[in-house]
């Protein structure tokens, strides 16, 4: 195999053991007082208060996963939305709405989904009287982690899909490219199925009719894999 493709390879199998990232998980846990294996309602009572980068300043509240402690499936996608910061709850909005319609045509119950975020305060900047999305930096990511790998530990899913460059980068490393890893199975210490997929918002994104149809169905098609995985 060409040592390029290698490498590319190598790079998006997820590295740390298991051990490591309880190890980690608990030093930053410990400098974040995230209390150790609490259950998802516990982490969520104790992240209202995190102050851990300054995303919270600008934020209406902190929005912690939600779904099912017995869900089998984590959706992880990069931050929240105007609505989610006002509603409190992950993928409310719109790109929310097109990740429902996506999960029923897959055959899968958004009930029975866990759907958190790489990031659980909403970045923003003003734009008029509008609140604009703001990609977060490296630092807010880093900054947030240790509440992702509390999440994943308390959940334990069969299947983890990461929605768009910001989750799968959060998890696989800077050089993760999902343009060339969408759809496949990772190898990954994280969880038995491990994938990648678009973000919901790139489809309604898209430049026309025609292209938001074919990337809707291309989604689909992945989240279908992973009603096969856990059936
Ligand atoms: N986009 C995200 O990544 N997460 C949300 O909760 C909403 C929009």
């Amino acid at each position: 195999m060409d040592s390029r493709v290698l490498r590319r390879k190598r790079r998006c199998q997820f590295a740390a053991h298991p051990k490591v990232m309880v190890k980690r998980a608990r030093k930053d846990a410990g400098k974040m007082r995230i209390p150790l294996e609490a259950s998802l309602a516990e982490l969520q009572e104790t992240a209202k208060n995190c102050k851990a980068c300054d995303l919270w300043k600008n934020a209406t509240q902190t929005v912690f996963g939600e779904g099912m402690p017995s869900a089998k499936i984590m959706l992880i996608g990069e931050q929240r939305g105007d609505q989610e910061d006002l509603q409190g709850k992950p993928f409310v909005g719109p790109a929310g709405k097109l990740l429902d319609s996506a999960l029923v045509e897959a055959g899968i119950d958004r009930k029975t989904v866990y759907v958190t975020n790489a990031v659980k305060h909403f970045k923003w900047e003003p734009r008029g009287k509008r609140r604009i999305h703001k990609k977060p930096n490296a630092a807010e990511i880093a900054a947030c982690r240790p509440w992702l790998d509390a999440e994943i530990a308390a959940l334990q899913p069969k299947v983890i899909v990461c929605l768009g460059a910001t989750a799968a980068q959060t998890l696989f490393g800077r050089d993760f490219r999902v343009t060339l890893h969408r759809g496949e199975f990772l190898k990954s210490t994280l969880a038995p199925f491990v994938m990648a997929t678009v973000h919901p918002s790139s489809i309604l994104r898209a430049p026309d009719e025609e292209t938001r149809h074919e990337e809707l169905k291309r989604f689909i098609a992945d989240l279908k894999k992973i009603s096969r995985a856990i059936s």
